[in-house]
């Protein structure tokens, strides 16, 4: 061993590989550590030209020595129980100042938990978005933890980060504890969003319009050029126009429709609750993976009550275009508004604009839309994104036909559930006299709960009388 390492690395799964050898590339001296010895050495050999940079180690013990003090080890592995196995072997190897990250996809309230246990080592929660491509040739990242820790290593997450077109990096401290992997909490159900958005306007292209997986493909492809411009958008066209090599067939055409999850979009809506943070889009997205995976009940329920109609006429695909554009923007404006209140419900930094520039490049939801919401993030960032001058001008222009295509697919039986929401959540967010007035009557009916009065009158409850 020539050096000792800058970092130290445990779990050379997909992720964890790809993230050392990112760490290795861009100059630092990496010691790694798997439960497979085996699994170890095979990284070193396929390391290639940065197999200099990488220090295989067989024991933790050895991985410890093996790092330049104060020590710092990303963990690498499942997120939960492993995280807290991996935090107990370690920590009695180590000093008081080094420094453990992890950088899976926890729960910020692990995250919380970890930090509050009072750990004998230095402690970070870091949210790492982009997948495998991502941890390799730069990642979105968002920390959380003692911000001094965080500056610690700002130099190594700086430079393995992805870059924006400005050139800034993508990694950003963004508050105490769990404050890193409630963001990414965020983001994936903003991903989820996004994804069932585009899900649904491609249900209206294909079951609505009649289209093919070829003609999608080049619409989705068209619309990468224009405001749509998104990693998601780019990625759906190429799955549109992907064909199976089995059958010949489009490949969208013999993917069953029951989506997955891991459950990170499902924690967003679940927190937002606890929050009272509406996010109705995210919501919706959550419900419909949850719906799509119940197959069977979903073709009892077409034998039941037949096919829905589905056939639209006289839909421009302009307006598909636009439905997304506004549904996009309402579910971000909901993402950060609930941001927002986990700054305040926790005290922590949550710093927004920063956040729409970390998302700007190296994750799933990277977008050139991010780059306006930092910039009227950064004007304002207490104030809803809708009410933000250019966003409320591009609401205006495209909500007409976000409810022109929410009115087709209601009208049609073609299930848009996220954009629904969205549009509800715009009307009743831009309608200042709303209709709650009448859940205040109720609830003072029956439980004398009491009412404030518009008026301002010192009379809280109804004449309701006995009934
Ligand atoms: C990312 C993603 C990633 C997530 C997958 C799958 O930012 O790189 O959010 O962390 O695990 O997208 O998530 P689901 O299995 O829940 O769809």
């Amino acid at each position: 061993m020539t050096e000792q390492a800058r970092i130290g690395l445990i779990g050379l799964g997909t992720m964890g590989a790809a993230l050392a050898l990112n760490i290795a590339e861009k100059g630092f001296a990496i010691a790694v550590w798997n439960r497979t010895t085996a699994v170890t050495h095979q990284f070193k050999a396929d390391a290639g030209a940065l197999s200099d940079r990488v220090i295989p180690t067989e024991s933790l013990a050895d991985l410890v020595a093996a790092i330049a003090k104060p020590r710092t080890i990303i963990l690498m592995v499942p997120a939960g129980q492993a995280v807290d196995d991996q935090i107990a072997a370690l920590a009695p190897l180590l000093d008081a100042d080094d420094l453990i990250v992890d950088a899976g996809n926890a729960n910020f309230h692990d995250t919380n938990r970890r930090n509050a246990a009072g750990l004998p080592v230095r402690f970070l929660g870091m949210g790492v978005s982009g997948g495998e491509e991502g941890a390799r040739h730069g990642p979105s990242i968002m920390g959380g933890g003692a911000r001094a820790d965080w500056d610690r290593i700002a130099d190594i997450l700086t430079a393995i980060s992805a870059k924006a077109e400005d050139g800034s990096a993508c990694a950003t401290w963004m508050g105490e504890a769990g404050a890193g992997h409630f963001v990414k909490t965020v983001h994936n159900g903003i991903e989820y969003a996004d994804m069932q958005m585009i899900a649904e306007v491609y249900g209206v292209m294909r079951d609505g319009l009649g289209m093919d997986a070829t003609a999608i493909a080049a619409t989705f492809g068209r619309w990468n050029e224009g405001p749509l411009k998104s990693y998601l958008i780019e990625i759906s066209a190429a799955v549109a126009a992907a064909t199976d090599p089995l059958t010949g067939k489009p490949m969208l055409d013999v993917i069953l429709d029951a989506a997955g999850q891991k459950g990170t979009g499902r924690w967003t809506a679940i927190e937002a609750q606890h929050l009272s943070a509406p996010v109705p889009v995210i919501e919706a997205a959550v419900a419909a993976r949850n719906l799509s995976a119940r197959r069977a009940e979903r073709q009892a329920g077409e034998a039941v009550f037949g096919p829905a109609p589905k056939a639209v006429t006289g839909l421009p695909l302009d307006a598909l275009e636009h439905a997304l554009i506004a549904g996009k923007i309402l579910c971000y404006a909901q993402g950060f508004a609930m941001i927002d209140g986990a700054a305040h419900d926790f005290g922590w930094a949550m710093p927004l604009p920063d956040i729409a520039r970390v998302w700007r490049a190296g994750c799933i939801i990277r977008s050139s839309m991010l780059n306006d919401m930092a910039a009227a993030l950064t004007e304002d960032a207490g104030r809803n994104l809708i009410l933000a001058p250019a966003f409320a001008d591009r609401l205006k222009v495209s909500v007409p036909a976000l409810r022109q295509v929410v009115a087709a697919g209601a009208l049609n039986g073609l299930a848009l559930p996220a954009l629904s929401a969205g549009l509800a959540w715009f009307d009743m967010a831009r309608t200042a006299r709303g209709t709650a007035n009448m859940i205040q009557g109720q609830r003072d009916f029956f439980g004398a709960h009491g009412f404030d009065r518009l008026d301002g009158a010192d009379r809280h409850h109804g004449p309701w009388g006995a009934h």
